[in-house]
């Protein structure tokens, strides 16, 4: 099939090389000339495990390609992706649709024969009916289907999730439409994804009530973990006995800092605003933003007590800045606040990430980057291991750090409590 992904970015870059591994034809379409030059010459504007070999290869064999120009791109291709970005408006909790809107309009002047177009953004229930009433402003007879199929891949393995998914869920009521798009997935059906079609209102919520969901279980067992520190319990020990209960399952269940990445915070927010619209509460969605938004702040306490209230011309390392391994993505990580927090109250703040430095932590004072572990901790007071990247799992600190008495601080509990008091280094984990 003849594919169009506009918006290159996680979702279309990674879902446009895999429809074109399993055999589409596919244009990836950005309005980022820098983006599409950089694709163009095989590297990938984004850390993603596989994507650029993958980017490559079908770039290679021509059926992977990459334009700016949007109309000449709808014209050639029947089905059409909008992979655009749609991030919390400013001053509101609402989700900004501007990009998919203004997509919406381009498509709708390159339109020149039947075209199924197909959702990918995370959008509102009712964005669908937006977009149809917007592709109706043309004057030419209906020739196309508008349809909602939401994206569960995750950042760090996207890949994966995007090949093997649990399920793939279609919003239409359109019968031929539908069969297209099962005939489109059906490389991944055939391997045991589920196959969902329902209505596109439906399947628009699926993806907000899902991300909801997961966050609250993230948040569930990081106030749990709150408990734990407390009464001298493992957090670990609840997540396994919680976990192993079918009905709950573990994923999702491992306490950490709070939660952050492109998805979780705006996604919950923007689904109690459409509630709200509808005169709706949706309280538990709203203690859950509440409690993620004030877990950066109780971590923050937690290293003023560690630090016994001497932040001032501590040496702090952090190790990973992401919002979690496997990604480069910075969009709503915790170290976002944490860092400018810590740096602000005089530490000296060094950070490595296996992605590289951070633009956005160039304009604090007192924050440098590290090109390696190494360098990053050796003159640490106190160490922090923010994401669980696979490089910070065995590291030997007891060589690396110059100083006697350092502390490591390790939000993502990589290391065993009772190794570190064997090496005889002070150790801090997430409830234990
Ligand atoms: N990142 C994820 O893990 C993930 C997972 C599932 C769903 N989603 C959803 O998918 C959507 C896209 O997310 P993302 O993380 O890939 O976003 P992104 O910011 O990485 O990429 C969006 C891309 O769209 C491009 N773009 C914006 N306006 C355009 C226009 N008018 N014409 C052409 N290109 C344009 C931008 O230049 C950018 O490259 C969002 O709604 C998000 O909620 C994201």
């Amino acid at each position: 099939m003849k594919l169009c992904m506009i918006g290159t970015g996680y979702v279309g870059l990674v879902s446009g090389a895999c429809f074109a591994d399993l055999g589409n034809e596919v244009v990836c379409v950005d309005k980022d000339l820098n983006k599409i030059k950089s694709l163009k010459n095989g590297i990938s504007p984004i850390y993603e495990p596989g994507l650029e070999e993958l980017v490559k290869k079908n770039y290679k064999n021509g059926r992977l390609k990459f334009s700016t120009n949007l109309k000449k791109s709808v014209a050639i291709s029947n089905i059409i992706f909008i992979c655009v970005g749609t991030p919390t408006k400013k001053n509101s909790n609402s989700a900004d649709l501007s990009h998919v809107y203004k997509v919406t309009k381009e498509i709708r002047n390159a339109i020149n024969k039947f075209k199924i177009i197909v959702t990918k953004s995370t959008v509102p229930v009712a964005t669908g009916d937006e977009i149809e009433k917007i592709l109706l402003k043309k004057k030419s007879k209906k020739k196309f289907s508008v349809v909602s199929n939401p994206e569960f891949l995750r950042e760090g393995e996207a890949i994966r999730d995007f090949v093997y998914p649990d399920r793939i869920v279609i919003g239409t009521n359109h019968a031929r439409t539908n069969r297209i798009l099962k005939n489109l997935y059906s490389p991944l059906i055939s391997k045991g994804a589920k196959y969902v079609n329902t209505t596109r209102r439906a399947s628009e919520l699926i993806k907000y009530a899902s991300n909801s969901f997961l966050a609250t279980k993230i948040t569930f067992i990081n106030e749990i973990a709150n408990l734990c520190e407390k009464i001298n319990v493992n957090v670990e020990d609840i997540s396994i006995g919680m976990g192993l209960d079918k009905r709950i399952g573990g994923r999702f269940l491992r306490a950490g800092p709070a939660y952050g990445g492109s998805c979780f915070p705006k996604d919950t927010k923007a689904i109690v605003n459409t509630a709200d619209k509808f005169k709706i509460n949706l309280s538990l969605i709203k203690s859950v933003i509440k409690s993620n938004q004030k877990r950066s702040l109780l971590l923050l306490n937690k290293i003023n007590e560690i630090l016994k209230g001497r932040i001032k011309n501590k040496n702090i390392c952090f190790l990973g800045v992401t919002f979690k391994a496997n990604t480069d993505d910075m969009r709503d990580s915790s170290s976002l606040l944490m860092i400018p927090s810590l740096a602000k109250k005089g530490a000296k703040i060094n950070y490595y990430d296996p992605t590289g430095e951070k633009k956005i932590f160039k304009k604090n004072k007192n924050v440098t980057f590290s090109k390696n572990i190494k360098s990053a901790v050796r003159n640490a007071d106190l160490v922090i291991i923010h994401t669980d990247w696979n490089d910070f799992k065995s590291v030997n600190f007891k060589s690396l750090i110059k100083k006697k008495n350092f502390i490591i601080y390790d939000l993502r509990n990589i290391y065993s409590n009772l190794k570190m008091k064997k090496d005889k280094i002070k150790y801090f984990g997430i409830g234990r």
